[in-house]
């Protein structure tokens, strides 16, 4: 038995469909999930990665765990694991935890205790997310306009179907045991040339909008914490060259090349129309 936590989410979601349509069997977590959410076949429960103890009935039965970065007891659920029988984890980090000492404290906490847990593990740690644009949904539906600070600078965004099909290669192969992979894009793009492939899919223009650092810091706010949204901004703003580059390890792992933004784009061009 497989356990994807975030099941509900752009990676899980993807990461669920993958692997129920390999006919492998699969526990979808989220705290709010019914079998609604999920393809038919694959058990759904409900469950708080901040409540390691009420994770028992979830990870009941799993050899394999996916895990993200939720919760404030990343001891606790490994822990919760292991004595489930839960043989590997599969962590979903992020790129800064390795590019950005100190800026992710919440991951590097995660990755310590999978890296600490004496059981099999791979650390998937991620750039930025194509999917970050649905943030851009609700007003490029309403006037076609997207806003962002940073509009000039470019970063290789990667498509979280990617990451979910890394981490299914990962869940159901040997030979990425320690391994701790970067996953990007295919190429950089900034966010004005982001807001223009949007565009180009849905057959409108998008009008890209300069927003300054003080309007994203406070957008961000609302739904970070204090050092994410100042490590977020800084990767935005000014990226080091190791989070400019694209990582060969999206295609090393698949053998292929990662999805470029467009493609992302073409597959989710409903949600802006
Ligand atoms: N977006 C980026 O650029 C980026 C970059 C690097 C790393 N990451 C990491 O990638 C992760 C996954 O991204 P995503 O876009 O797939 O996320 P998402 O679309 O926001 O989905 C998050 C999923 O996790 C579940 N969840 C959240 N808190 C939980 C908790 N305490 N216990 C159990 N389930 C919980 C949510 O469902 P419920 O709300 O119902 O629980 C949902 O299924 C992020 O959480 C982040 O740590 C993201």
């Amino acid at each position: 038995m497989i356990v994807i936590t975030g099941a509900t989410g752009n990676v899980g979601r993807s990461l669920v469909g993958l692997l129920a349509a390999e006919g492998l069997p699969v526990t979808a977590v989220a705290r709010r999930i019914t079998e609604a959410d999920v393809p038919a076949g694959v058990r759904a429960v409900a469950a708080d990665l901040g409540d390691p103890a009420g994770l028992r009935p979830a990870l009941a039965g799993a050899d394999a765990l996916f895990l993200l970065v939720a919760g404030e007891d990343p001891q606790g659920v490994v822990e919760a694991a292991r004595e489930a029988g839960v043989r590997r984890i599969v962590l979903l980090s992020s790129q800064g935890v390795g590019t950005r000492p100190g800026a992710y404290p919440h991951a590097a906490r995660f990755e310590e205790a999978v890296r600490g847990s004496g059981l099999v593990w791979t650390v998937l740690r991620s750039g930025g997310m194509a999917s970050n644009a649905f943030a851009w949904a609700e007003p490029v539906r309403a006037h076609r306009t997207a806003e962002a600070p940073f509009g000039d600078v470019g970063l290789p965004f990667v498509d979280p179907d990617d990451v979910a099909a890394v981490a299914a290669a990962v869940l159901r192969e040997d030979g990425h045991d320690g391994a701790t992979y970067v996953l990007t894009g295919p190429v950089a793009t900034t966010p004005r040339e982001r807001a223009a492939a949007i565009g180009a899919a849905l057959g409108e223009p998008v009008r890209f909008a300069e927003q300054t650092r003080e309007a994203a810091r406070a957008q961000m706010a609302r739904v970070m914490p204090p050092p994410v949204v100042e490590g977020t901004l800084a990767i935005l703003g000014e990226p080091t060259p190791e989070e400019r580059r694209v990582s060969p390890d999206v295609e090393r792992v698949l053998g292929r090349p990662a999805h470029p933004f467009t493609a992302w784009a073409t597959r989710n061009a409903a949600a802006f129309r």
